[in-house]
């Protein structure tokens, strides 16, 4: 660890360890709907690690998922538990560099002051997986958030562990839409998985964060027509903000029509499946043309139940799934700097992390929000919140 204490500016942008509070404010996860803000202590880096004070979190479908008891969080008959309690949640975050030893400075090129981000998965690279550079489906899967081994961001200070691979950020875009950078990955990445061509009708189902973000990815791939689906029109304005050049409203259009009509009756080409809901497979495989692509990133409350012949005996189709958003930090990142996303509108509400569970009730109503920020050290008067 590089020693902290410096009295010459300007040489060292290291501040002095007293500069940092002793104690922090955190939201704790005890298990299942029982998140508690507690006063804890900041934590100390290890060697190689750093020190982060966090400007915004975001809370993510997954966190409500997490939160209510999903057994893909918290197990049942089928599999074991992968949550742990007594963790601060958050992996959707960006926040400052306020210290860090040489090791951790030149894996990573960053300094204090900087401003960074890190891929919410921390992996082990000692996998199978991590191995052969597919760290996103790390078998240890350390997720900011989830797991004592990283603590997530729901709080005034994180460390980044070792392991975590970090980006720096622009200080010019605001906090909220800088934390972006996480779903806004994810999209990406789901989007290089559906092989965007030039010709493609490419359809978007969901208009969440996450739908956006595969709208905007897809747009910028330049294919011949970006559908976006959603039952809200507030969103699908959104969707139409970030280049969606049709969108249609699944309760009121007839989308199989409209799409048959756009390609002289085959179909679409590719479909991006991002709502988390199970009419949305079925919805998907019926849209799509023969030997079309189909990309899966949600993550479903429950089983989803189809005419799997579709697949085969049908369509011959190329059916895709996606989990977190490996090699697409850096384009992700240059996108939010470009300023060519509403983010604005994307990131709705920014609340004090004292007003978590306010947050967390917004995600779960999904009519009032898009994307909810919680800003650590904001104090609830801010005029922010
Ligand atoms: N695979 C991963 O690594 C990963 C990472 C992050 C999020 N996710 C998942 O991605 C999904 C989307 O996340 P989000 O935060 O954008 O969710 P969200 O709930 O904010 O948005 C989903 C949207 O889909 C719309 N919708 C519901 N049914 C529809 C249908 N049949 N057709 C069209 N639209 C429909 C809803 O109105 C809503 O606007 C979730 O399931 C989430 O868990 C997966
Ligand atoms: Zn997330
Ligand atoms: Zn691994």
């Amino acid at each position: 660890m590089q020693q902290i204490d410096t009295d010459r500016p300007g040489e060292d942008r290291t501040p002095r360890r007293d500069t940092i509070p002793r104690t922090m404010q955190a939201v704790m996860c005890h298990g299942p709907r029982d998140y508690r803000l507690a006063e804890l202590p900041v934590p100390t880096p290890g060697p190689g690690e750093a020190l982060i004070r966090v400007e915004a979190v975001g809370i993510c479908a997954s966190d409500l998922k997490c939160y209510h008891g999903a057994a893909k969080f918290w197990g049942d008959e089928h599999r074991p538990a992968w949550a742990e309690t007594e963790v601060i949640p958050g992996h959707e975050f960006v926040g400052t560099v306020v210290q860090l030893d040489d090791e951790a400075r030149r894996r990573w090129g960053v300094d204090v002051g900087d401003r960074v981000v890190s891929e919410q998965i921390v992996p082990c690279w000692n996998c199978r997986y991590c191995d052969r550079g597919q760290y996103w489906m790390c078998t240890v899967h350390d997720i900011y958030g989830f797991k004592r081994a990283a603590m997530g961001a729901m709080a005034e200070y994180l460390v980044l562990p070792g392991r975590a691979l970090t980006h720096r950020v622009s200080s010019d875009v605001p906090a909220a839409h800088a934390a972006f950078a996480e779903p806004l990955s994810c999209a990406l990445h789901a989007v290089e998985r559906a092989d965007i061509r030039f010709d493609d009708v490419v359809v978007v189902a969901g208009c969440g964060p996450i739908g956006l973000g595969m709208v905007s990815g897809a747009v910028a791939k330049f294919p011949k027509h970006v559908v976006a689906l959603d039952m809200s029109d507030a969103k699908l304005d959104l969707a139409r903000a970030c280049g969606a050049d049709i969108t249609l409203n699944i309760s009121r259009d007839d989308v199989v029509q409209v799409v048959r009509d756009l390609t002289d009756g085959y179909g679409a080409d590719v479909y991006l499946e991002g709502t988390g809901h199970p009419s949305a497979v079925p919805q998907g495989l019926n849209l799509l043309r023969k030997l079309g692509t189909f990309v899966e990133y949600s993550v479903f409350g429950s089983d989803v139940t189809v005419d799997w012949s579709i697949i085969s005996d049908d369509k011959e189709l190329d059916v895709r799934g996606a989990h977190l958003g490996p090699h697409c930090w850096p384009a992700a990142i240059r996108m939010i700097e470009s300023g060519r996303l509403p983010l604005d509108r994307i990131c709705s509400h920014q609340l004090p992390l004292e007003r978590f569970q306010e947050g967390l009730d917004l995600v779960a109503d999904g009519t009032r929000s898009i994307k909810v920020s919680l800003l650590p050290g904001v104090g609830p008067g801010s005029p922010t919140a």
